[in-house]
């Protein structure tokens, strides 16, 4: 009796340890979103496992495709972040939100230059975007490559992002 008791609270700890390793990963990639929108005063998003496990997939596909940065082409938004070296989720934001310094809200402009856009920050602060999913997957020959997706989906061409 007492050694099923306790195998039963061994299962009951391991299955919090794994629902709060989980969750510090979604809070990973969505605290640095909720922050950044609040600098601008955007409301937060919240997580989707649903967009987590489409992220998933794409990145995996694309870990499998030599780690290219190329869109899923979905029904979603989606930021992409590709490192030679193992990356976190808050480095795969911070990308993202870098952006920021080149995007004009007033004119609604983007002063990067080629190769570099808004973008990926005008989606993380797309203020009609209220779900998040994110994940990351290894790339073959070392690194990582990142995905996020954002529902409803951003960047709508003449519109403001907030
Ligand atoms: C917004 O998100 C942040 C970080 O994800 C959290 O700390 C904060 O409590 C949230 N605010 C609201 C109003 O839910």
């Amino acid at each position: 009796m007492a050694s099923s008791s306790t195998a039963v609270l061994f299962l009951l700890l391991a299955t919090a340890g794994i629902a709060s390793a989980a969750l510090s990963r979604e809070r990973q990639f969505l605290d640095p979103h909720n922050k950044a929108r609040k600098a601008v005063k955007v409301p937060n998003l919240s997580w989707d496992p649903n967009l987590a496990k489409y992220a998933q997939n794409w990145a995996n596909k694309q870990a499998r495709n030599n780690c290219q940065l190329k869109t899923s082409n979905g029904p979603y938004g989606e930021n992409m972040y590709w490192t030679s070296w193992s990356s976190t989720p808050l480095e795969a934001v911070k990308a993202f939100v870098s952006e920021k310094k080149f995007y004009n809200h007033a004119s609604n402009t983007c002063t990067a230059k080629t190769k570099t856009s808004c973008l990926m920050y005008t989606q993380v602060v797309w203020k009609k975007t209220t779900k998040l999913g994110c994940a990351s997957s290894r790339c073959p020959r070392g690194g990582t490559i990142t995905v996020c997706s954002y529902n409803p989906r951003g960047n709508f061409i003449g519109q403001r992002p907030y």
